[in-house]
């Protein structure tokens, strides 16, 4: 498939007015994107759990203006209040996916967004937030198209969330997403997120992932950044090319559901795409003190009483720790035991893997 397939090839009747309403997940990558080239394509391929509990629910209104705007008119309600920080953003997602998307000049839109998640816990809300919206405008236009079978809408919905957030193209669909060209991954694809098309043993359905959020203030460095500066890393070519191994590796470790190459292949990703800030020119550190604290203490936890209990990280100081649903006690309590100390104000939030975003009543 190619970004011309996106363009809507029929004119549209489309409708005076109405609304649509979104709820789309967060993801935590397990092989990590980081990394990314022109239009948003991903300098190499990733794959992620869809979560469950951390979500953004969208709604959007829209109307139609008797002449059709110049720049693009809306309105952004965050948590029932006008948010103008947001409006630049959103303006430019509205930029990219306007040829995929024609009409978008043609209406008014009020988009009311709120999180699961407290605003500033140090999670993202970039993927789920991207997602929602991307679903929503997307239904306007099915609304005109009968024809768009689910597939079709899936495809293109990803493929206008990522073009707002690399990693959002992920937070469509559950449970287990791949994105980006990968030789041994037939259907995979630069564009849009994929249902991991392989044989996943039981175990890592129902995979648990409790976030301890260690610092719930602003990032120092932007993953915007954070990509640019894999441009001319010394390493990127090899990281880049890690990746790849690192998801060959995973279909033997998906089919078997071996516990101990998937903890071991997990963690080092995560160390790596820190490891990547901290070479990268200039460096930079996300990790805080108890980011490694609970690193060490889950090492020890393991070690000791061979509970398969890892963690990963994203692009900041929380930790993700994972674990199948057979451990879920044991690993709640040492969570709440040994590392809940080390968590800002004592908080995190119990997530698990899900099945992707919903379409709600408005
Ligand atoms: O989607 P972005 O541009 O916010 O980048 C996300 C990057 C990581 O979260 C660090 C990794 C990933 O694959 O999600």
């Amino acid at each position: 498939m190619t970004t011309n397939d996106f363009i809507p090839k029929k004119k549209l009747d489309l409708p005076e007015k109405g609304s649509f309403k979104w709820k789309a997940p967060s993801n935590i990558a397990l092989v990590k994107y980081w990394g990314k080239l022109e239009h948003q394509i991903p300098a190499n391929p990733s794959i992620s759990f869809t979560l469950d509990a951390c979500a953004t629910t969208t709604k959007v209104t829209f109307e139609k203006l008797t002449k059709p705007s110049e720049g693009f008119s809306f309105d952004l309600i965050f948590e029932g209040s006008k948010k103008e920080s947001f409006k630049p953003k959103i303006n430019t997602f509205f930029e990219r996916v306007q040829e995929y998307l024609p009409f978008l000049r043609a209406y008014h839109f009020t988009i009311e967004t709120s999180n699961s998640f407290p605003h500033s816990s140090g999670i993202a809300s970039s993927a789920s937030g991207m997602a929602a919206l991307s679903l929503c405008l997307l239904s306007i236009e099915r609304s005109a198209n009968r024809e768009m079978s689910d597939a079709q809408f899936d495809k293109k919905a990803s493929f206008l969330a990522r073009l707002g957030s690399g990693s959002a193209c992920r937070s469509i669909k559950g449970d287990l997403i791949q994105w980006g060209n990968h030789q041994g991954i037939p259907e995979s694809s630069d564009l849009f997120g994929i249902n991991y098309p392989f044989e996943v043993h039981p175990i890592f359905k129902n995979y648990h992932d409790t976030i301890l959020l260690v610092h719930k203030g602003e990032k120092v460095v932007s993953s915007t950044v954070g990509h640019g500066l894999m441009q001319g890393h010394p390493f990127a070519k090899n990281r880049f090319q890690q990746a790849h191994d690192n998801l060959q590796k995973l279909k033997d470790v998906f089919s078997k559901g071996d516990l101990d190459q998937f903890m071991a292949l997990v963690e080092s990703e995560a160390l790596t795409l820190h490891a990547m800030m901290m070479s990268s020119s200039p460096y930079f550190i996300l990790m805080h003190p108890n980011t490694l604290r609970i690193i060490n203490k889950i090492w020890e936890f393991r070690k000791t009483t061979q509970t398969p209990i890892c963690f990963t990280l994203d692009a900041g100081a929380n930790v993700h720790v994972l674990y199948p649903e057979t451990v879920k006690e044991k690993a709640i309590q040492f969570i709440q035991d040994q590392l809940v100390v080390y968590c800002e104000n004592g908080h995190y939030i119990c997530d698990r893997i899900g099945n992707g975003a919903k379409e709600l009543k408005v």
